[in-house]
């Protein structure tokens, strides 16, 4: 039997209003479209532009977060470790679907991906490309480079996690899209369902000047792949044809630090153009995931129904084997989740306001029963 073990701090007991084990979006998924980018033109100069090609649909469940994505980090702080798991048909409740892990890290070892930084060549349009990071996660490297679990990323310092699976040429149609001339280019993390773990140390940052963008102000991000690959300028609406993010090829903040200073509470903003006009707002869940001790984690759910969870727990499955059942666990022991139904968001005039969507479920009788049985086996 496999056990699901919840870490220690696991058991942090719920306090403020707005603070949540799990946050939850609903319904994700709709018809819609984004543009891929068709053209890189002449990125290094000044008069750098970027073109995009005939729009890309799509609809059903999870859509367009069922596409490759891949993982940004920035700083402060210090990734610890990382697990992808993949799913084909997953949906939250059933024990019926299998689940591969596709890519770890651990501290000491990394299989089947590949850390990137943009410690490249800089571009008005682009930002900077992204190169191999070195152990330090933030300098370029010649080649895959194992991150050190000591690599300390300051405010607004970035990596992106990749598969090891390397893209064909870059072309409009080609497997990755069009993308950014002399940078790595490796496919995202495929997969219906997905569940990304993460475990990281928070850094007090007090080397940075307090005027740097993003200043102590943490996030993870999964994004579509083919937005890092082209941009890692992509929320600059000046150069919105430089990436799909703009036109809604998604990104899901599964945490980002709140704006009032607290590095220590995670919001979640699905970047999409579901039921809204302003793909920089978002839908935002009312509320937030709170890390009480400077080691934690957390993670993140995408099933083919259309359920996101981000939980406030780094989920640790014994040698790394899941299943669904213990997936279904974990969901049955948070206790407090704010869930969001994004089909009934109603800030289509882009004022992030949606009221009447949020519920608030509380599942502590069933946790308590379930702490019980799993002291029991474990
Ligand atoms: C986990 O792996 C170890 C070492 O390979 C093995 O001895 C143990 O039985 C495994 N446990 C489970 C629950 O699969
Ligand atoms: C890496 O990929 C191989 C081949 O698909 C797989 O057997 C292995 O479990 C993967 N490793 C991790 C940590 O996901
Ligand atoms: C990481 O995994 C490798 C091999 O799977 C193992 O030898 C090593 O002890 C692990 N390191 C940590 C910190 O768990
Ligand atoms: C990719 O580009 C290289 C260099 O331009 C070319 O030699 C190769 O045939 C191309 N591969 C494919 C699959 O088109
Ligand atoms: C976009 O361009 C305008 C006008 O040139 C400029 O004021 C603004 O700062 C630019 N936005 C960003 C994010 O650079
Ligand atoms: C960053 O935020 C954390 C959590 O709110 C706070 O304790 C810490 O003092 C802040 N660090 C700096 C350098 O501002
Ligand atoms: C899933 O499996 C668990 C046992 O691992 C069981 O308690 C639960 O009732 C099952 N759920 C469904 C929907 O079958
Ligand atoms: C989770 O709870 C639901 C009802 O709340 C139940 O149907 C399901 O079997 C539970 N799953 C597990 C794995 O315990």
């Amino acid at each position: 039997m496999n056990l699901l073990t919840v870490f220690a701090w696991a058991s942090a007991a719920v306090a403020a209003s707005k603070q949540y084990d799990a946050l939850q979006f609903t319904n994700l998924g709709f018809n819609g479209q984004y543009t891929p980018v068709s053209a890189l033109n002449d990125p290094e100069s000044d008069t750098c532009s970027c073109q995009v090609g005939d729009a890309v649909s799509f609809s059903g469940p999870g859509t367009p977060f069922d596409e490759d994505v891949a993982v940004y980090v920035r700083g402060p702080l210090q990734l610890r470790f990382f697990y992808v798991f993949t799913s084909d048909d997953f949906v939250l409740g059933s024990n019926d679907s299998s689940w591969t892990v596709v890519a770890g890290y651990n501290g000491t070892k990394a299989e089947n991906l590949t850390f990137l930084t943009p410690a490249g060549a800089d571009s008005k349009c682009l930002g900077k490309a992204l190169t191999y990071a070195d152990s330090d996660g933030t300098s370029k490297a010649d080649k895959a480079t194992l991150l050190s679990p000591d690599a300390e990323l300051k405010s607004n310092e970035e990596l992106v996690i990749f598969s090891d699976q390397k893209c064909g040429n870059s072309s409009v149609n080609g497997d990755c899209g069009v993308y950014r001339n002399g940078s790595p280019a490796y496919h995202g993390f495929k997969g219906k369902a997905k569940f990304f773990v993460f475990g990281w140390k928070s850094v007090n940052d007090v080397d940075s000047p307090n005027t740097v963008a993003h200043y102590n102000k943490s996030a993870i991000s999964l994004l579509n792949a083919r937005i890092p690959r082209t941009s890692m300028n992509f929320r600059d609406g000046n150069y919105s044809d430089c990436s799909c993010w703009s036109s809604g090829c998604g990104e899901l903040t599964a945490f980002e630090a709140t704006d009032d200073g607290h590095n220590d509470r995670f919001r979640t903003t699905l970047h999409s153009l579901q039921n809204t006009y302003d793909v920089d707002k978002g839908n935002t869940i009312d509320g937030y995931t709170f890390q009480d001790t400077p080691v934690g984690g957390g993670s993140v759910l995408i099933d083919t129904a259309g359920n996101v969870v981000v939980f406030d727990i780094p989920a640790y499955f014994l040698n790394m084997t899941l299943t669904s059942s213990e997936l279904n666990k974990l969901y049955n022991l948070t206790g407090k989740t704010q869930v969001y139904d994004v089909s009934k968001a109603t800030n289509k005039d882009g004022n992030g306001k949606s009221d009447g969507v949020s519920v608030t479920i509380t599942k502590w009788k069933l946790a308590v029963a379930m702490a019980g049985i799993l002291a029991m086996v474990i």
